[in-house]
């Protein structure tokens, strides 16, 4: 079995598995990757990150023609949705982006095996086919990226036709007429703007008494605020409970029963399709960890140490299955890490200045801590902000919603925490995230070059506003 012989295996190709065993293999390592599906990718590229947004820019398309082309002078008539062309131009880029992986592997020469991964013994590797069949490949080091997968209600559970997940949110045939989006986080809030833009009604039900509860609450209300303007529905602070379907002819009645935590009432609401999307939860299923005696936490995240070892050394996890945010750019720097880690190297990921990014429109990206968040450590603070409506670039094309916001330490001016609501808030961060890396002062930001007229002017104006001396606006 010589040529079955790995320094490393990886199972999972998703953003960790597969950039991590490209790293690996720069490095120098013989690199094999397991992956379930016949594509390589995981949740990011095949029905997460780049299907959500080739519908997110699909959708923004059509709501340009129905209702924004006309104030720029732009007329169109009889503005129309194909619903299939739309899909089958998602599916295109995920088929291109996933084909771009197998290419990547075949380039950097990662052997590609295509079955489930269950770990025998600490250097062996099994993988068993759809057909059945099994083999072994030896691992001096393997690497767990399995990833997650959506998490259920326990009166809740995904059906596919009732109740979907974001999954079959990326493939609905048909435009639903009254959408209820059961959780009002990421997922919630990026799917229900997709269909709500293409005809339905869409109703966002959530827990807290904010969406996007974990981002700065601030910010949410600014986006609150502009989705609300766009049509979406949010019942705050309400418990979903229940839901039953009846047929009705050819048409299911879909009924959601939820309690109203402010007036203490149960609701009923009426819909025909229920989004559940109130998170995910790590997957580590049929890799034989127990038998391993590796530990997993409460919710299910198996536990690592600072090397994203497990407690056999030469047994890693990285990305969605360990602790951490679930976001693919954590994922890819986590497996860059851990190859770097086996090649000797430091291998350092700086999780305080993960970008975190809802692409609505506007779209609300953060870096660093919330205003709450320095609150509660009682770090001494001061806040610049500065609105979209007085940038000169976001007047030119007609989007002035939003707020950007630059938190600074008030002794050292140290930047702590930048949140933006606004347009292309996504590309606006960037420079951000390099500031926080760097380490730098909101005067950094405030004396660096900005093209003008650009929608980063933004962020110099908040930055000159942590010490009031915005000179626009
Ligand atoms: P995954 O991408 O989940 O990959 C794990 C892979 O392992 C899968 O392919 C799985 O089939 C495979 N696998 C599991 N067990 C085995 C086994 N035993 N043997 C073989 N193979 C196995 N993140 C962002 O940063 N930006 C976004 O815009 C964004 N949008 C999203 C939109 C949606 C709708 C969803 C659901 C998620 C989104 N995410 C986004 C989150 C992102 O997709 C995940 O954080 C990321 O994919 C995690 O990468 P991973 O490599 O850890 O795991
Ligand atoms: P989420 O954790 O973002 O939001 C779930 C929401 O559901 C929470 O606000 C919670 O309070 C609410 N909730 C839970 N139980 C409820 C109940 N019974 N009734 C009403 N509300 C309830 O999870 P989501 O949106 O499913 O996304 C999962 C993960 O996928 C995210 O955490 C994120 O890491 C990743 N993702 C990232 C994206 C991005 O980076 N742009 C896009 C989509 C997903």
């Amino acid at each position: 079995m010589a040529e079955n012989n790995f320094d490393v295996v990886f199972i999972g190709a998703g953003p960790g598995g597969y950039t991590g065993a490209i790293r690996a293999a720069q490095l120098g390592m013989k690199v094999a990757i397991v992956e379930k599906y016949k594509t390589l990718g995981g949740t990011c590229l095949n029905v997460g990150c780049i299907p959500s947004k080739a519908l997110l820019d699909s959708s923004e398309h059509f709501e340009a023609a129905n209702h924004e082309l006309e104030a720029h002078g732009v007329k169109v008539s009889g503005v129309s949705l194909d619903l299939n062309r739309m899909m089958e131009r998602k599916s295109k880029i995920v088929k291109d982006l996933t084909s771009g992986v197998d290419f990547l592997m075949k380039k950097n020469k990662i052997e590609r095996f295509l079955g489930y991964g269950k770990i025998t013994t600490p250097n062996e590797v099994e993988i068993k086919a759809e057909d059945g069949a099994t083999m072994k490949l030896a691992a001096k080091n393997i690497v767990i990226a399995t990833g997650s997968v959506v998490a259920e209600l326990p009166f809740m559970k995904v059906d596919k036709i009732n109740v979907i997940s974001s999954t079959q949110a990326l493939s609905l045939e048909t435009v639903p007429k009254h959408l209820v989006v059961v959780g009002g986080g990421v997922i919630g809030l990026e799917l229900g703007s997709v269909w709500k833009r293409l005809g339905a009604k869409v109703t966002v039900i959530e827990f807290a008494d904010r969406i996007a509860s974990m981002m700065d609450s601030q910010m949410t209300t600014v986006l609150t605020r502009s989705l609300k303007k766009q049509g979406m529905e949010f019942v705050l602070k309400a418990k979903v409970t229940g839901y039953k379907a009846e047929k009705k002819g050819k048409e299911t009645e879909i009924t959601v029963t939820y309690e109203d935590m402010t007036k203490n009432t149960t609701v009923d609401i009426k819909c025909d399709k229920i989004l559940l999307a109130v998170g995910r939860k790590p997957f580590s299923e049929g890799l034989g960890l127990e038998e391993l005696g590796i530990e997993k936490d409460k919710r299910g995240f198996i536990q690592v140490n600072d090397h994203y070892q497990t407690k056999h050394p030469n047994i890693f996890a990285i990305g969605d299955v360990i602790p951490g945010p679930m976001l693919a750019h954590k994922s890819e720097e986590e497996g860059v890490a851990v190859a770097e880690i086996l090649a000797g190297q430091a291998g350092h990921v700086n999780y305080n200045t993960v970008p975190s990014v809802i692409y609505t429109w506007p779209e609300l990206a953060s870096v660093g801590l919330s205003e709450e968040q320095v609150k509660e450590k009682g770090t001494e603070y001061k806040v610049g902000t500065f609105p979209f409506t007085a940038n000169a670039r976001a007047k030119a094309i007609g989007m002035t919603d939003g707020l950007v916001k630059v938190i600074a330490d008030k002794a050292t001016d140290k930047v702590l925490g930048v949140h933006i609501v606004g347009p292309r808030a996504s590309d606006v961060l960037a420079e951000a995230v390099i500031a926080m890396e760097f380490s730098a002062s909101a005067e950094d930001i405030a004396r660096t070059f900005h093209g003008h007229p650009t929608l980063s002017e933004v962020m110099r104006e908040a930055a000159l506003n942590v010490d009031k001396m915005a000179r626009q606006g």
